[in-house]
């Protein structure tokens, strides 16, 4: 990979090409190999990160801090409303402090402006660990996740069901393109990705042999998909009231076993998670209360079935988030995994 990676940023895979994306792949399935096998690979020891979260997470917190100290390095947790940045202190100040204590920063939370700017003022590399527009760490572990089960990933079709233009469902879109997956966003009109994001993913799979199509109609979104994907809807930040008119709009999209049966024979469910699949979480019991819906986005059936590889994709975030920081923190030199 000749370093390429070494000193990037990470803030949206749109900045990456093909080839880059796949060695993060590749180096997340050959990290998970040495954890299953409790090969140490400390190369980062003496190296600091700080992560903040203004937004919170179980995932991506705890991915990147067991992945920083398997790697050696220590961890700084900066949660929502725990340090001045934003109120007293503005996001480039910010980045130039955390960039002369840290050798990386990773930011969930807002807007997509706000990881460029701590990127833009930091000299260390910034990981975006979610904000309203992409997901870019959680790609990186969906693909290993189909690679795992599939093999390959270049011709084979994702369905997004739901909120379209979500963040994960955006990246998901952005990833499809660069590793020629065909890409379907499946779900109502007004919540369809954006119109420039749709044209420069046209272009990119125009170029990987791959298509992007939407459509408001389950059973052509669905037919032949490998992979059906679906993510909550209504994401963090957005205000509670917007549930109402999301459960409305959204629930002729929620995956269930009549909706599975219209995929691929072999197809597998996903999910980033988390996910209102039971009303086992006070949001659910309020839904339940207010809407009188048990399960939203995916039905506890899907959820639970063999069909569904949900926690194993919720493993691999530790895995690809690992290798996002190693990548980007040394030259590949340093950790020559053969
Ligand atoms: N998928 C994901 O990012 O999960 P968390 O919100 O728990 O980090
Ligand atoms: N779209 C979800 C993803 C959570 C991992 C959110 O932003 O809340």
């Amino acid at each position: 990979m000749d370093d390429r990676l070494k000193g990037r940023d990470f803030l949206k895979l749109l900045d990456f090409t093909p080839d880059e994306i796949r060695y993060l792949i590749d180096l997340s399935a050959e990290l998970k190999k040495f954890k299953k096998n409790r090969v140490s690979h400390r190369y980062l020891e003496g190296m600091n990160v700080a992560l903040i979260f203004e937004k919170t997470s179980t995932r991506t917190r705890c991915a990147f801090e067991v992945a920083a100290h398997d790697l050696g390095m220590g961890t700084t947790y900066l949660g929502p409303g725990s340090s001045q940045m934003g109120a007293k202190e503005s996001v480039a100040d910010t980045a130039r402090i955390l960039g002369s204590m840290f050798d990386g920063i990773e930011y969930r939370g807002f807007g997509q402006d706000i990881v460029q700017t701590l990127a833009d003022y930091a000299d260390v590399p910034v990981w975006n660990g979610l904000t309203n527009e992409f997901h870019p760490t959680q790609m990186i572990a969906d693909m290993l996740t189909v690679q795992e089960v599939f093999g390959e990933l270049a011709g084979r079709k994702l369905t997004f069901m739901g909120d379209a233009r979500n963040n994960v469902a955006n990246s998901l879109m952005v990833v499809c393109a660069k590793l020629g997956m065909d890409y379907c966003a499946c779900g109502p009109a007004d919540r369809m990705p954006d119109e420039a994001l749709i044209e420069t993913c046209r272009s990119i799979a125009a170029e990987t042999g791959s298509t992007i199509t939407l459509t408001d109609d389950v059973r052509e979104g669905v037919s032949g998909a490998s992979v059906v994907y679906t993510d909550i809807w209504v994401s963090m930040g957005e205000p509670y009231e917007v549930w109402e008119q999301r459960i409305k709009l959204l629930s002729p999209y929620q995956i269930n076993s009549d909706v599975m049966g219209m995929a691929a024979p072999d197809a597998i469910f996903m999910h980033c998670l988390p996910s209102y699949h039971n009303t086992d979480t006070t949001v659910a019991q309020d839904i339940h209360k207010r809407f009188g819906i048990s399960e939203m986005e995916v039905t506890d059936e899907v959820f639970e079935s063999e069909r569904s590889k949900v926690f194993h994709e919720g493993e691999n975030r530790l895995h690809s988030i690992k290798a996002v920081m190693l990548a980007t923190l040394v030259p590949d030199d340093l950790y020559d995994l053969g």
